[in-house]
């Protein structure tokens, strides 16, 4: 999604905006910008190239106290320099950079041309530069305000005009912005990632609220411009969380900070050898739950349907899984007892927020995952619990998944303890091997070897098939999207017990085939689907912790240290992950950054 940085204050805002713009670049962008003020005027510059060939183009431009930057993921109108922002609206004398989405964009196109205005993009940004400066009559603020009451849609904005060359104004509406203060200056950011080298203390913009920053400090107003006090919090992060440390990418670094990632997580919920949540769900409330909807995207279904197989093994209430951008628009039959579990790990999920609001609207009982404090999920969920992996800084989700998954099954294990629905003892090695689970991914991560070979072996390949059954299978979907997002390799997963129903027609000599099986009692199943699969000629890597499977049945095999199976997803994971991070590395591909792909999807 895109990224948006504002700077006002003492320093030169340019080198402001792109250091911030750097830290944004892991939310994916196709074209990016800066607009300052220098002498009277704006100086802009815009490319769709990397921040690093904008930072060379700008390197002899004159400094300046005020400007805002943008990294923008294309919605409305392709990836030119045109369509990149900062937009300026045709008298030159406002610019906007804005992300999100603008639904009336046409209409209001349309009001403007016929009142003498141009347009040289085809964003839908466009209008907005041009609405200010059609109802600015003298007072810019109300100007601003009446602009943004036209607007229908998403947006987080930082304007400048050059009526008044020191101060910048922020609005927001459905679109993350927070404003951070520092001495003698102040900063508007999408993620305060972009603004943490230079100020840890930060407030969130509520929808429809404004900030103008101006004379080193900062003043809000509510929808109806009129002031409004706002809390300043620290935030919990250090700059250094947010570089690569030595890692050659950031997605390998997270797939080794999977075992600080388990042991954060599930430390912060076991007290002595107890699971023990802060929530505003009572155990009357828990112990009338007749149906939980978990309700995610991406990776974070994939820890959803995880979630599903345990706590419908632990405690035998249905889990129904569903995908946020479907949910959202299919009238979704939620009764009264029902539990709806939001997972996201940014928080900001356009779909994920959306169907939040469906459901706080209807009344039902929820509670949300998310691993980013102060997000907008954490800010409207009054049931929360956190995922601690950290900033996860590659698009591609790795420690954040393994995190989820920890996560819900320390509430699948909190859930049957309370609702007595499995016994005691096996509920007390569950939560040992949780709190144990960080030295068994050490041991899947100690030989990268292993999985760098794999992975440049499957670099040419155009194909690739993961089966599995039951939870292996959720697993598989997981390592198929892995593969898929940053290797651009196409694959697909696939129970075992479907491959006779349609898929196994694709099977051929030479089909690559990741196998994974952790389930005792399907063993047997699961060889003869191998087998079924072998005898059309495919090549089958077999990752398991089941000692009885002949080796005629596979090529290549990985083990996994034997826990619950349960547990497994935590660990089988962690191949795939390493294996499609080395097949991306083989064919030379931005693996932090894939194409088309952001971090945290704000956009329908
Ligand atoms: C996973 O690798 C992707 N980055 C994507 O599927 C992601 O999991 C999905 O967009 C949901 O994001 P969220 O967890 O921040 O809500």
């Amino acid at each position: 999604m895109c990224g948006i940085v504002g700077y006002v204050g003492e320093k030169d805002a340019k080198s402001v905006l792109l250091s911030g713009l750097k830290k944004l670049e892991y939310r994916g962008y196709d074209s990016c910008g800066i607009g300052t003020i220098v002498g009277g005027k704006f100086l802009v510059n815009k490319n769709t190239n990397r921040i690093d060939s904008l930072e060379e183009e700008v390197k002899e431009t004159p400094t300046s106290k005020i400007g805002v930057g943008h990294t923008r993921w294309a919605t409305h109108g392709g990836a030119t320099v045109e369509n990149a922002h900062p937009h300026v609206s045709n008298n030159k004398k406002v610019l906007v950079v804005h992300n999100g989405i603008i639904e009336n964009y046409a209409r209001l196109r349309e009001m403007l041309k016929a009142k003498g205005y141009k347009f040289y993009s085809d964003t839908d940004t466009e209008v907005i530069p041009n609405l200010i400066d059609l109802y600015n009559k003298g007072d810019f603020m109300q100007a601003v305000k009446k602009a943004m009451d036209m607007l229908e849609g998403s947006f987080a904005l930082g304007i400048i005009n050059l009526d008044d060359p020191n101060t910048l104004v922020a609005a927001k509406r459905n679109s993350p912005l927070i404003v951070g203060i520092g001495d003698a200056e102040s900063f508007i950011a999408s993620d305060f990632s972009a603004i943490l080298k230079y100020t840890d203390k930060i407030s969130i913009l509520e929808n429809d609220e404004y900030a103008v920053l101006k004379n080193g400090g900062v003043y809000f107003y509510d929808s109806e411009l009129n002031p409004c006090g706002k809390d300043f919090k620290f935030i919990d992060m250090k700059d250094e969380a947010t570089e690569k440390n030595g890692y050659a990418h950031f997605m390998l670094k997270e797939i080794n900070e999977n075992t600080i990632t388990i042991k954060n997580t599930v430390s912060e919920y076991i007290k002595d050898d107890e699971i023990v949540f802060d929530l505003k769900l009572t155990e009357e409330d828990i112990k009338n739950i007749n149906q939980i909807h978990i309700v995610a995207c991406g990776t974070a279904m994939h820890a959803g349907l995880n979630g599903k197989n345990i706590i419908e093994t632990l405690t035998r209430i249905p889990v129904n899984v569903e995908v946020a951008s479907e949910f959202r628009y299919k009238n979704p039959i939620l009764k009264e007892n029902d539990l709806v579990i939001f997972i996201s790990q940014s928080g900001e999920t356009a779909d994920t927020v959306a169907c939040l609001e469906l459901v706080k609207e209807r009344g039902i009982k929820y509670m949300s995952m998310v691993n980013v404090k102060e997000s907008t999920i954490d800010r409207m969920s009054e049931n929360v619990i956190y995922t601690k992996a950290g900033p996860e800084i590659a698009v591609a989700s790795t420690k954040a998944y393994v995190a989820q998954v920890c996560l819900i099954d320390l509430f699948a294990i909190y859930l049957a303890k309370i609702l007595k629905t499995a016994d005691k003892k096996y509920l007390k090695q569950l939560t040992y091997e949780l709190k144990t689970m960080h030295a068994a991914v050490q041991t899947v991560l100690e030989h990268p070897e292993v999985y760098a070979e794999y992975g440049k072996s499957i670099a040419s390949e155009l194909d690739m098939f993961y089966l599995g059954r039951g939870l292996d299978y959720y697993v598989a979907l997981e390592g198929s999207l892995k593969l898929k997002e940053i290797s651009y390799i196409h694959s697909e997963a696939c129970q075992f017990g479907e491959l006779k129903h349609g898929p196994i027609a694709l099977i051929e000599e030479g089909t690559n085939v990741i196998a994974i099986c952790t389930s005792k009692k399907l063993l047997g199943k699961v060889v003869s689907n191998i087998k079924e699969v072998k005898a059309r000629g495919a090549k089958v890597l077999l990752i398991t912790n089941q000692t009885q499977v002949p080796h005629e049945v596979y090529d290549e095999r990985m083990e996994i240290p034997h826990i619950d199976e349960l547990l497994s997803p935590i660990l089988t994971v962690i191949p795939l992950q390493l294996i499609a991070y080395y097949a991306t590395v083989e064919k030379g591909l931005d693996v932090d950054k894939p194409r088309n792909l952001a971090k945290s999807v704000t956009v329908e």
